[in-house]
């Protein structure tokens, strides 16, 4: 296999600070209506990073269900690897990249978990085998085998057939940014790299060398 000479040329668009809203959010939503109207296969996935007390970086796929005018959020198990380290660092980077479009999106910003009451509402909007899975996986600890998770499946299901209630350990993130960069893939590898830093709240446009 011969991986240096795969290269792609990308062609399919640009980006140009006089064109680009005025505002990240704004920027965001234009892109996402885009790929949303694309044929991507789940457009929402994005890469999570987070750092440990003594800065060890970990990475991982999660799954934005909203945004706004503030920020990004997904769900997840408070317990996890990725709960621990938001809860001792909060900084955290999410990562988009939609190769179909030739785009990435990098956005760092602070976690903060959401009110109860958002986390519920999505918990309850969820599958209820999908509910059960959340509620009786104990996400990032060891455990023995797949027999091990499939029987706390079962026994939750079976003690909890009536109601499954939101798990006090479970719940929303939201990603509220401070820097965006919207990065389009151009020929001969001059691509466009738009930022947006928040300064003073109000948010600075630059670009950046490819
Ligand atoms: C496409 C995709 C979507 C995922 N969505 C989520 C999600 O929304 N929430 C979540 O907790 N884990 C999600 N995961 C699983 C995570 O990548 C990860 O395995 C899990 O959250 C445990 O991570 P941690 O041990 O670093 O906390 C998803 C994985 C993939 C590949």
């Amino acid at each position: 296999m011969n991986l240096s000479a795969l290269r792609l040329s990308y062609t399919k668009n640009e980006l140009n600070e006089e064109k680009v809203s005025k505002f990240p959010f704004e920027q965001f939503k234009i892109w996402f209506d885009e790929i949303l109207n694309s044929e991507i296969i789940e457009p929402n996935a994005m890469v999570l990073s987070t750092s440990s007390e003594d800065g060890s970086p970990s990475s991982r796929v999660v799954l934005l269900k909203e945004f706004d005018d503030e920020g990004f959020i997904f769900f997840t198990n408070y317990e996890s690897e990725k709960g621990k380290c938001i809860e001792k660092n909060s900084k955290v980077s999410l990562l988009f990249f939609w190769k179909e479009l030739e785009r990435q999106i990098r956005i760092n910003g602070v976690a903060k978990k959401t009110d109860r009451n958002i986390s519920e509402k999505y918990f309850n909007s969820r599958p209820i085998l999908s509910r059960i899975a959340a509620a009786a996986s104990p996400q990032s600890n060891i455990i023995n085998d797949r027999s091990q998770l499939e029987k706390m499946f079962e026994e939750y299901k079976s003690k909890n057939s009536d109601k499954i209630e939101t798990p006090l350990n479970w719940g929303g993130y939201k990603i509220i940014p401070h820097y965006f960069e919207f990065w389009q893939g151009r020929e001969n590898r001059l691509h466009d790299r738009i930022v947006y830093k928040k300064e003073n709240n109000d948010w600075k446009i630059f670009r950046l060398a490819p």
